[in-house]
Formats: C-alpha cells, sequence, structure tokens
C-alpha cells in the first residue's frame, strides 16, 4: 500500500522544517540571520516575540541552552513541548507591561518575528507591521542589556528608513538582512542591530 506524504502540498523548506523538528520554515530565517551575524551563544536571555508556532524558540532554547533562557511571547498559545529554560506567555505584545520582562531579563537578544495577518489591504498591513516592529524595538532600548543584539521583521514600506534610523539609535550597528527563506512574493525583511549602546 502507498503511504501518504505527511507533508504533501507543503513547500520545500516547510517540508525540510518539519523533518528536522520545527514547526515551521521560518527556522531557516533565524538560522540564517544566526550564522551571518553571530548572534546566539550558549547561556544567553533571549525574549521571543510571535513565537507562535515555535521554531525561532526551539533553535533559540537550543543554541543558549540549559544555562540560558528564552521567554516567547504571542497572541496564541505554544502546543510544542518545550524545554525547562523556556517560558511560553500567551499575550499581546502591544500591551505587555513590564513586570514580565523585567522578571526575565535584561536580554542578550530580543527576537520579533512578529507579523499581523494579512489583511489583503497593503498599507494597513504594513502599518500594523511598522507597529509591531517599533513595540519590539521599545522591548529592546527598555530591555536589553548593555551590547545586546536586535532582529525584528518588518514589511518594507516608506517606513523603512525612518525604522531603520531607529534601531541606530539605540544599537551601534544596523543591518538589513533578506533572509533565503522568505518566499519570494514577500516584502519582509529582518533589520538586525548589534551592540545595544
Ligand atoms: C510568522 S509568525 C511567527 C513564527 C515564529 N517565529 C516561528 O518560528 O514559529 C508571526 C506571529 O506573530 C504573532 N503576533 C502578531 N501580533 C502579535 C502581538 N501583538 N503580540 C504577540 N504576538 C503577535 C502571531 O500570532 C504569529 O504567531
Amino acid at each position: 500500500m502507498k503511504r501518504k506524504n505527511p507533508y504533501l502540498g507543503a513547500d520545500q523548506h516547510t517540508q525540510r522544517a518539519k523533518a528536522q523538528g520545527y514547526p515551521a520554515r521560518s527556522v531557516f530565517k533565524l538560522r540564517e540571520i544566526d550564522e551571518r551575524v553571530r548572534l546566539l551563544r550558549v547561556g544567553q536571555r533571549v525574549v521571543d516575540l510571535g513565537a507562535a508556532p515555535g521554531s525561532w524558540t526551539l533553535w533559540a532554547a537550543e543554541r543558549v541552552g540549559p544555562q540560558g533562557s528564552v521567554l516567547a511571547i504571542d497572541l496564541k498559545e505554544l502546543s510544542l513541548a518545550l524545554a525547562p529554560h523556556v517560558t511560553a506567555v500567551r499575550g499581546d505584545a502591544l500591551e505587555l507591561g513590564s513586570e514580565l520582562l523585567v522578571r526575565h531579563g535584561p536580554f542578550d537578544v530580543v527576537l520579533s518575528d512578529m507579523a499581523p495577518s494579512t489583511s489583503g489591504n497593503k498599507l494597513r498591513d504594513q502599518a500594523l507591521s511598522a507597529e509591531l516592529f517599533s513595540r519590539a524595538l521599545e522591548v529592546g532600548r527598555e530591555h536589553g542589556a548593555p551590547g545586546s543584539a536586535f532582529v525584528a521583521k518588518l514589511f518594507m514600506s516608506g517606513d523603512f528608513p525612518a525604522l531603520r534610523r531607529a534601531v541606530g539609535e539605540v544599537y551601534a550597528q544596523v543591518k538589513t538582512i533578506r533572509a533565503e527563506a522568505t518566499r519570494p512574493n514577500s516584502s519582509e525583511v529582518f533589520v538586525v542591530g548589534m551592540a545595544h549602546r
């Protein structure tokens, strides 16, 4: 009898991610950024905003190891088995009070893969993405340790130059990365800040 392929219909990156134990293709984006800028190290404290379904959280948890910690936050629940050094919180990053962040921080790395559910209205989606990006930067500014790093997703728009400049006010080095695993029709980029001032 022919066995049904569970990944049938999924694209190649998604199939590869699942075969390696990650729930989403986005793991390859973080892996690429990690390799390009030497982002994650053993023992670091990480906050992962927009963490569901959990690929970035799993990758970060493996890289920082049990000596480090990962605080994962999303509107949706993470339905994965997580290591003891990972704390998953269901919540809205835009509304989050500072108590949780103070308890788990200061962070060596602030990650945000947050994205609005796309509405088809390009301007609206870009504006929401800019809002989520700005919130991630606020978390980095207020809860990032000296010398820490920042990676956040942003849908490309006319706001991009101002938002990139804003990252430069908090971090000494700024890079924009378009990850290879990004879908060709997507306008997303990742803005990376290194060396929190
Ligand atoms: C592209 S997915 C993240 C994928 C994740 N990095 C991974 O590797 O599995 C974007 C996530 O952003 C979350 N999100 C959007 N707005 C948010 C908000 N205001 N607060 C928290 N999470 C949010 C969505 O619920 C969604 O799960």
